[in-house]
C-alpha cells in the first residue's frame, strides 16, 4: 500500500518509526520501494552526490525537476518528496509557481528550507493542496550565511528559537518537520511538542522517522563522513540488503545510536 501524508500521521500517532533514504533515479526509486521506505526524498544533495559540486547552492530548478520525473516513473508506494532549491521560494509568488513544477513532475510533498519567514509561502502552499515538509536546523541552502556544517540550536537561546520556529511553521499549516543536525535532546523536544510527524537527520533517536543519503548508508559517498551517517552495506552484504539493514534498524530503533547523535 502507498504510504501517504496521512500514513506519516498514524505512524506518528502509535508512535512506530519510519524511514526515509533520498532517490534521485528510477532504479534506486524502484528499489527503495520494494525495500519499504516509506518517504523517498529527492534531496537537492544530489548536487553534490551527483553532480560533484561543493554545496547545494547551484541546483537548479530543471535538475529538480528533472530527478523527480526520474523518480516518480518508477511508481513507488514510498512517498515521495522534493526539495524546492536554492532561492527558488524567496519569494511567495515563486513559491507556489515552482512547487507546482515539482508536483506536477511527480512529487506528492515540497522541502524548504529555512525559518519563521516561510510561513506565508508554507500556508499559501497548503491552502493549495500542497503538502509541506520544513526543513529547520543545519539547513545546507545556507551555508554560505552559516560558515560551516555545525551542529545547530546549540545553548538556551538558540534552542528556543528554533522551537519557536518549528512551532510558527506548523501554525501556517507545515505537514511534516525536518531537523538537521540538532542536539538530541533538542530533537526530542521539537518531536514532542510539534503536532505533526518529525523527520532527523543528525537530531537523535526520537524523532518520528530518520533520513539518510543513499550513497552515505552505502558507504560509497566521498570525502568527510558526518557523525550521523552509518554504512549499512558491512551488516547488509548487498546493496538491497543495505536498505532492507537501515529500514529494519530505524524502525526497531536501534538507529541511530548515541554514535550517531550530538548530545548536549
Ligand atoms: O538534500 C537532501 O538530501 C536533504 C537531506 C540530507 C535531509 O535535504
Amino acid at each position: 500500500m502507498s504510504t501517504t501524508i496521512q500514513s506519516l500521521r498514524d505512524y506518528r500517532e502509535k508512535g512506530q518509526k519510519f524511514s526515509c533514504l533520498t532517490a534521485y533515479d528510477a532504479t534506486f526509486a524502484g528499489l527503495l520501494s520494494d525495500c519499504g521506505i516509506d518517504v523517498q526524498l529527492v534531496g537537492d544533495s544530489l548536487g553534490m552526490v551527483l553532480q560533484g559540486r561543493e554545496s547545494t547552492v547551484p541546483v537548479s530548478m530543471e535538475d529538480m525537476v528533472y530527478h523527480t520525473e526520474c523518480v516518480a516513473r518508477a511508481q513507488p508506494e514510498s512517498l515521495v518528496m522534493t526539495d524546492l532549491p536554492f532561492m527558488s521560494y524567496a519569494t511567495t509568488g515563486q513559491c507556489l509557481h515552482n512547487a507546482a513544477r515539482l508536483m506536477q513532475a511527480g512529487a506528492q510533498m515540497v522541502k524548504i528550507e529555512g525559518t519563521d519567514w516561510m510561513a506565508e509561502s508554507v500556508h499559501q502552499l497548503t491552502e493549495r493542496g500542497v503538502p509541506v515538509c520544513a526543513h529547520l536546523g543545519l539547513t545546507p541552502q545556507f551555508i554560505n550565511k552559516l560558515g560551516g556544517y555545525r551542529v545547530q540550536g546549540k545553548g538556551a537561546e538558540a534552542a528556543e528559537r528554533m522551537v519557536a520556529h518549528a512551532r510558527r511553521l506548523v501554525e501556517a499549516g507545515a505537514d511534516v518537520i525536518l531537523l538537521e543536525c540538532v542536539t538530541s535532546s533538542l530533537g526530542t523536544r521539537i518531536t514532542r511538542e510539534v503536532g505533526v510527524p518529525v523527520i532527523g537527520i543528525g537530531a537523535g533517536p526520537d524523532t518520528d522517522g530518520q533520513v539518510l543519503v543513499l550513497q552515505d548508508i552505502l558507504g560509497i559517498s566521498r570525502g568527510h563522513k558526518p557523525r550521523f551517517v552509518k554504512d549499512f552495506l558491512q551488516e547488509g552484504g548487498s546493496v538491497e540488503g543495505a536498505v532492507r539493514a537501515y529500514d529494519q534498524a530505524v524502525k526497531n530503533g536501534e538507529f541511530p545510536d548515541s554514535k550517531h547523535s550530538f548530545s548536549g
